[in-house]
């Protein structure tokens, strides 16, 4: 298959790429870093990479900032950072990408732990994350051309502790491979509509 990855760099794009790029084409998209140069929270450079890189077998989305703060210290703007860039930066990926995508295709988006175990200061992942999920419910059932979507929902990753383990108390790092092989179960397999949990 050929499959563009957007935030292939990231510690979860590399998990992603290590299981996908054994046995498939992969066109590593990054905001700054990788292959190619794509912001996804601006829709016009979203649709010049689909004209650019398509037709395509496949999105994966492993990228979104968030801002993460006490929750009396959000404001519209803090919060709207992880709405603009994690939430309707991939959402934006699917809309833009129905046409780009093949027959039977696919979009894997990525949330995290955070709405259903959550963290202080993560009430911006948290709330990112929910929208996502309801997306991926909500739209796969109107999903044209047999297009598969979900959304991979990892725990903190072993290779991400040393960056965020001090915010996350008590929680069981997960193993970026696992974290790979859902991408895979989301690509390769058959399943639609699944918020994916690995943890
Ligand atoms: N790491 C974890 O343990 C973990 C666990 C669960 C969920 N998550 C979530 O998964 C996502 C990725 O996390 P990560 O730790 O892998 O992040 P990361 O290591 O900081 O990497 C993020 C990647 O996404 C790219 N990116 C960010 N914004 C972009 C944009 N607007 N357009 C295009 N590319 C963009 C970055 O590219 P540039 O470097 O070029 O900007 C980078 O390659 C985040 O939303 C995070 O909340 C992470």
């Amino acid at each position: 298959m050929k499959i563009i990855v957007v935030g292939a760099e990231g510690d979860i794009g590399k998990a992603a790429c290590a299981e996908l790029g054994e046995r498939h084409d992969l066109i590593r998209v990054g905001r700054s870093s990788d292959d190619i140069q794509v912001d996804m929270s601006d829709r016009a450079a979203i649709d010049k990479m689909y004209a650019r890189l398509g037709p395509v077998d496949a999105v994966v989305s492993t990228a979104g900032d968030v801002h993460f703060g006490p929750l009396q210290e959000h404001t519209d703007e803090t919060l709207m950072l992880g709405l603009k860039q994690k939430v309707m930066g991939q959402i934006n990926l699917v809309l833009a990408g129905l046409k780009t995508v093949v027959d039977g295709g696919s979009f894997t988006l990525t949330s995290g732990v955070l709405d259903r175990d959550p963290v202080r200061m993560g009430v911006g992942a948290a709330t990112a994350n929910g929208a996502l999920g309801g997306f991926v419910v909500g739209s796969a059932i109107e999903m044209p051309r047999q297009l598969r979507i979900n959304v991979v929902s990892p725990g903190l990753l072993d290779v991400s502790v040393p960056r965020y383990g001090k915010w996350f108390p008590g929680h069981n790092p997960v193993s970026s491979k696992r974290v790979g092989r859902a991408f895979a179960k989301s690509v390769e397999g058959a399943i639609t509509g699944q918020v994916i949990i690995v943890e």
